[in-house]
């Protein structure tokens, strides 16, 4: 029996940083018009579904993340013209359109908040969360995600309101009713004009430990631990359950939601099937590669236990647990190719291996955009190059107070810091690259010049076509999608390989990655006896020219990947014989 799956089960969707995309009114901002003009691309690409980072007006302390109108569109980006326009194009060409929600908090320039924080009797002060002082400071010794404290001063109140991140977000009181039905007609907003689906930001930060007890400190540190009062509290599942119930009717509407501190051992308490929370979690797995426990550190990447583990633990959950996005990078991470890849060696095998990973796995794929060209991270940024909020307010707890030097400062930076992954798509090697003739809101990342998509598209085997290749082959092979999912040699350091395969089809799939920088070599794990005669083991697709048949002992080059199409040796179902 054949059952239909909702769509976002099985579109790939390509997330498009607005801001750094293709400006079409040259302010050296990338807006929705340009977005328009990319559809072709997108359908040559393949995807059928993108999700855009905030479009709603914003002052852009946190670029869009701090929203000062929830129905308006923001200025840089066009009009709420443009957006129906969008939508409606898009909708024409088959591609549907997830937009990013922020409902943690707004922006300090909302006019909610600017009434809010002139008295306490003021009815929108409830919409936030206020506290007194305590001994002349804050309320308690939380810090921002964005460094300093989780609490700013109000002098008109004398009171402290709660900022998670920068002191322009405001955090939301989810107590206050009126303030949840205000929320409910946002999302009824978009719903009614257009949108096939919402991402939720920092969800899982929605509710609060009423209490706001100090949270634990080690010596030396300058703030308690805040994470167990401020993340994934019971109260949050409420909350989502009550917007998704009252706000979002539509039987096919899809609803993810950003939650760190969730693996996939307990992402079920968001996406079990009856839970009617989200449908997708995104988790950190991929964003914590390489990330030591400050902002200036690197750790080695150890792929072996961090994506192996991950891909194969979000792959293997049952159904009743929920459905996985597939992603490596977002807008808060850096370029996948160069976290996760090599970019100084072998940047377009590990750029190929990486795609054909994430495109044979269970789930839908994210892809972040830039990567489907391999652009990398801006190694050469100065200081005075970073836009990101959070690298000023770290620098001044850090680099001011002597913590770090400078220049260890800046390279933690460049191998970790988010405006990474945030310069502008590098369409040519014209001066611009093609995002805009103005000078760019970020600079651009200077491989514009060789790495960029009119390059990519006169490439034949270049990263983008092997993109293209591997969506249509995932698009045809729906066992690519629903499959379920076996892991072979979990415990070798290099190489990573699994077979997807359905419940009835003869024909399954073996991927065989190699993900290092060296040679690799194992034995096949699964025997293959009665296969190995040609066509019953084929090979699909490999990002490495003229390889040797598939033996019993597999080497592979660095990087190298490849899919097979293999014959299952499942007993013949007499049912499924026509
Ligand atoms: C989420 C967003 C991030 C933003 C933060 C505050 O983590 O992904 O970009 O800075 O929330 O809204």
């Amino acid at each position: 029996m054949i059952i239909k799956q909702p769509w976002w089960k099985e579109v790939v969707v390509y997330q498009i940083y607005v801001r750094s995309f293709k400006d079409t009114d040259q302010d050296g901002i990338g807006d929705l018009p340009g977005i328009l003009g990319s559809i072709p691309y997108l359908k040559q690409l393949g995807v059928d579904a993108i999700y855009l980072n905030p479009i709603n007006k914003s002052p852009n302390d946190d670029f869009g993340y701090d929203i000062s109108d929830f129905y308006g569109i923001m200025d840089e980006f066009g009009t709420l013209a443009d957006f129906d326009e969008l939508i409606r194009t898009l909708h024409d060409h088959g591609i549907r359109f997830i937009m990013d929600l922020v409902i943690n908090h707004s922006s300090d320039e909302h006019p909610w908040f600017k009434e809010a924080r002139t008295s306490r009797d003021n009815p929108f002060h409830d919409f936030y969360i206020w506290r007194d002082g305590k001994a002349g400071g804050p309320p308690n010794n939380w810090p921002s995600f964005f460094g300093g404290s989780a609490w700013a001063y109000n002098e008109a109140t004398d009171e402290y309101y709660l900022h998670l991140f920068s002191r322009k977000q405001p955090d939301f009181n989810f107590t206050n009713d009126q303030l949840i039905d205000h929320i409910k007609n946002i999302l009824r907003f978009w719903i009614d004009r257009g949108v096939d689906g919402f991402r939720f930001d920092a969800i899982n930060h929605i509710a609060k430990d009423l209490e706001f007890p100090d949270g634990p400190m080690k010596p030396g540190d300058r703030y308690g631990d805040f994470i167990p009062f401020v993340q994934n509290l019971p109260k949050v599942h409420d909350y989502i359950r009550e917007l998704r119930r009252d706000a979002i009717t539509l039987p096919d509407f899809f609803v993810a939601g950003e939650a760190g501190g969730i693996g996939f051992e307990n992402a079920h308490l968001y996406t079990a099937q009856d839970s009617n929370e989200l449908d997708v979690l995104f988790h950190f797995d991929m964003h914590s590669i390489g990330r030591g426990p400050q902002d200036w550190l690197r750790i080695p990447v150890d792929l072996r236990k961090t994506i192996k583990r991950s891909f194969t633990g979000w792959a293997t959950r049952p159904d009743t647990e929920g459905w996985n996005p597939v992603f490596y990078s977002n807008h808060d991470t850096t370029r996948t190719v160069s976290r996760i890849g090599d970019d100084a060696h072998y940047r377009e095998a590990s750029a190929k291996a990486l795609a054909l990973l994430q495109l044979t796995q269970r789930g839908t794929p994210f892809i972040y955009y830039g990567d489907e060209i391999g652009m990398t991270n801006a190694w050469d940024f100065k200081l005075t190059d970073y836009r990101d909020i959070a690298v000023f307010q770290k620098y001044e707890e850090q680099v001011v107070n002597g913590i770090v030097s400078p220049g260890d400062y800046l390279t933690g930076l460049h191998y970790l810091n988010r405006d990474n992954a945030r310069t502008p798509m590098q369409w040519n090697s014209q001066p611009g690259a093609g995002f805009s003739t103005a000078t760019p809101w970020i600079p651009l990342n200077q491989n514009y010049q060789t790495i960029n998509v009119e390059a990519e598209l006169q490439t034949p085997d270049s990263i983008f076509h092997f993109y293209q290749t591997m969506i249509h082959l995932r698009r045809v092979h729906p066992v690519l999608i629903h499959g379920s999912l076996t892991e072979y040699l979990p415990h070798h350091e290099q190489i990573y390989v699994y077979t997807r395969q359905g419940e009835v089809e003869s024909t399954e799939y073996l991927i065989l990655l190699n993900l290092t920088s060296k040679p690799a070599q194992a034995e096949l794990p699964i025997d293959l006896t009665n296969r190995l005669d040609p066509p019953v083991v084929a090979l699909m697709l490999s990002n490495y020219p003229n390889r040797p048949p598939l033996e019993s002992v597999i080497s592979l080059l660095p990087w190298e990947a490849r899919l097979y199409a293999i014959k299952s040796l499942k007993e013949e179902d007499p049912s499924s014989t026509v």
